[in-house]
């Protein structure tokens, strides 16, 4: 099957990224938000991102315009009716996620796959929510969506083969390298990313370096582009307690136990770059 038109569900960082990629990549995109304010701010986030290659001289103005001009925006489900492919990206909360699979399900015709972009929760128990298990799958993007090379596929026990193959065409019709990976906690990446950031904070908490050192033992030790500090600030701190809360519960597993300054942080409503304060200041 051939994936014309293809749909996301939520517009934040993800949601935008990965709507953004898909207009760019050439595909009819619909987009969705609870509602207008929320649309229009992912909407006006893609317009700003592409803005940005346009002053570098990265994309010309048509091909902005033509980009943009792909990307349908709504509030209602029900525009997501002729989609080969839709891409859930909301927050990590089960219940919302099933809810909208279970309208999709409805809403979409019998060839529709489904995606989740979850980065930490279990696959099968979102399709279980749909009468199409065989068509759902995990496409994790990675944050910021048009830039990360990398698409991590998961494949639940009832995905298909043919499921698999559709998801890994269009994986690379974006332009990502594709890593298959089972519907097990953490997948690949965040498996061995969130206790590497949780020991950075455990590090910091314990007081055995700055949180500059902390960093810069990471970019110029490791050559990774952001320390572990930073990149927590970046990805969201409340996103990676979620993270971590979530697949501790899941797995029991003490390397996923969250440092109490993270949790402090989180409570005080330090989330990192989003909020202006996370372990550095951006105001
Ligand atoms: N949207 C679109 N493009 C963006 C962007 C965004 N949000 N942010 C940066 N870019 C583009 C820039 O326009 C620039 O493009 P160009 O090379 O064509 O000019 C390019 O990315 C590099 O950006 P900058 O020059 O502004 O800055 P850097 O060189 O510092 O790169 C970065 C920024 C790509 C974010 C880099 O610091 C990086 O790779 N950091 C690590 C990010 C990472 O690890 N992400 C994964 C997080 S884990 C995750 O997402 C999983 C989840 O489940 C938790």
């Amino acid at each position: 099957m051939e994936i014309k038109k293809a749909g996301v569900v939520g517009c934040g960082i993800m949601g935008s990224g990965i709507t953004q990629l898909c207009a760019q990549s050439g595909y009819q995109v619909v987009v969705s938000e609870m509602n207008d304010e929320l649309l229009n701010k992912g909407l006006a986030s893609i317009n700003s991102a592409l803005t940005k290659r346009v002053e570098k001289g990265k994309l010309s103005q048509q091909d902005k315009e033509a980009t943009l001009s792909r990307i349908k925006g709504t509030t209602n489900i029900k525009d997501f009716s002729d989609c080969d492919l839709v891409i859930e990206a909301v927050v990590e909360n089960m219940d919302l996620k099933k809810k909208i699979f279970a309208e999709l399900d409805k809403v979409c015709p019998k060839h529709t796959i489904l995606a989740t972009n979850t980065s930490c929760l279990s696959i099968i128990d979102v399709a279980i929510a749909t009468a199409r298990p065989d068509k759902v799958l995990g496409l994790h993007f990675f944050n910021p969506p048009p830039v990360m090379k990398l698409l991590e596929i998961i494949k639940t026990i009832a995905t298909s083969g043919e499921t698999l193959e559709i998801g890994k065409s269009f994986g690379e019709s974006v332009g990502k390298a594709i890593v298959v990976t089972k519907d097990t906690p953490g997948f690949i990446v965040n498996s061995l990313l969130v206790p590497y950031m949780l020991n950075a904070v455990h590090m910091l908490e314990a007081g055995i370096a700055t949180r500059e050192d902390i960093d810069t033992a990471i970019t110029l030790g490791l050559n990774h582009p952001m320390g572990p500090l930073t990149l927590l600030d970046y990805i969201g701190l409340d996103t990676n307690l979620f993270i971590a809360d979530a697949t501790y519960e899941q797995t029991k597993d003490p390397k996923w136990i969250a440092p109490n300054l993270l949790r402090r942080m989180v409570s005080a409503g330090w989330l990192g770059r989003k909020t202006g304060k996370g372990f550095y200041d951006y105001t």
